[in-house]
């Protein structure tokens, strides 16, 4: 049968990632939903009539959804949901300061597709994202591996850009490796990170890759602090459509996610961004790796930093 994918959100972060995803030309059916009435179907209607250009048969829906799951019909079916609904940071703002107010919406959000698409595997990209993800496994109720977020792929595609810029190589022989939150924890592991098959710190002097830890760190904050309105789309939509095709060819790509913890690296019980094979099930395995003993301890202080914020949210 053919496969099925809705995108949750409208907005930039959506909308890109629902042409992605249509472009991939995988899918049957690509879901776009939005409690702004028309603009979906309006998204949806554009996609559609770029199909004979791009060359694909992908058909694009558009949903308007209802606060009380007016609409989520439409979603029906879904082998995996892709959660961007939320508010983006404004300039100065962390992705923490967006909890109370995004915990409400993909709460709902995430009621609803646990009703209409309980065979989904969900992927969630609100922010702040490690703890909306850990809510929307609580909300829907479903296995830990069938709810992940994305972050590390995106944090990983900012660090490798950044190394292939300042080293002028062509970004396809940089591998570097984002693991932690995807906020202010968030754990670059230089020591896992390569150019041509070398190790970085061979390249580059210690002093610089710390200058690009730090930018990648603040990556989403630079986008921010540019844009003044909404935060970054084109790489994010790219990791998140990666992932849900990763989903739905259950291909065991192994990428960094956010995903559930349970005794690697010495962590349990949290969703903190690590590598993880990615199929039809969600996480098929979490992949350790081996790290610093730095890198190890502040992975450790990032899985502590988001199990705290990760028991308030249960309440939210
Ligand atoms: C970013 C936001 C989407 O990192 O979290 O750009």
């Amino acid at each position: 049968m053919g496969k099925k994918v809705t995108v949750v959100g409208a907005g930039f972060y959506g909308s890109t990632t629902a042409q992605r995803l249509a472009e991939y030309d995988v899918f049957d059916t690509v879901v776009i939903t939005d409690i702004i009435e028309g603009k979906p179907a309006g998204i949806a209607l554009d996609l559609n009539q770029s199909r004979p250009v791009e060359g694909f048969e992908t058909k694009v829906v558009g949903v308007t959804t209802g606060r009380n799951g007016e609409g989520y019909e439409g979603i029906e079916g879904s082998d995996v949901v892709v959660i961007t609904a939320g508010l983006p940071r404004k300039p100065g703002m962390s992705r923490m300061d967006l909890l109370e107010t995004n915990a409400k919406i993909v709460r709902q959000v995430a009621e609803n597709v646990a009703k209409y698409a309980p065979n989904a595997v969900v992927i969630v990209v609100s922010n702040p994202l490690d703890e909306m993800t850990a809510l929307a496994q609580i909300a829907t109720q479903f296995p830990r591996n069938r709810v992940l977020g994305q972050a590390g792929m995106l944090d990983t595609a900012r660090f490798t850009n950044f190394v292939a810029e300042a080293l002028e190589v062509p970004v396809k022989s940089v591998r570097t490796l984002t693991l932690g939150s995807h906020g202010d924890t968030m754990v670059p592991v230089p020591s896992k990170s390569t150019v041509d098959g070398k190790p970085l710190r061979e390249v580059m002097p210690a002093e610089q890759i710390e200058d690009l830890v730090v930018r990648t760190r603040n990556g989403g904050a630079e986008v921010v602090a540019l844009l003044k309105t909404g935060s970054a789309y084109y790489a994010p939509s790219a990791a998140a459509a990666r992932m849900a095709k990763a989903v739905a060819e259950d291909s065991g790509e192994v990428m960094p996610v956010c995903a559930w913890v349970d005794g690697e690296y010495g962590i349990s019980g949290v969703y903190l961004g690590v590598e993880a094979a990615i199929g039809a099930e969600g996480v098929k395995r979490v992949v350790e790796t081996d790290l610093d003993a730095d890198e190890l301890a502040s992975l450790k202080e990032a899985a502590e930093a988001v199990r705290a914020k990760q028991a308030d949210i249960a309440n939210m």
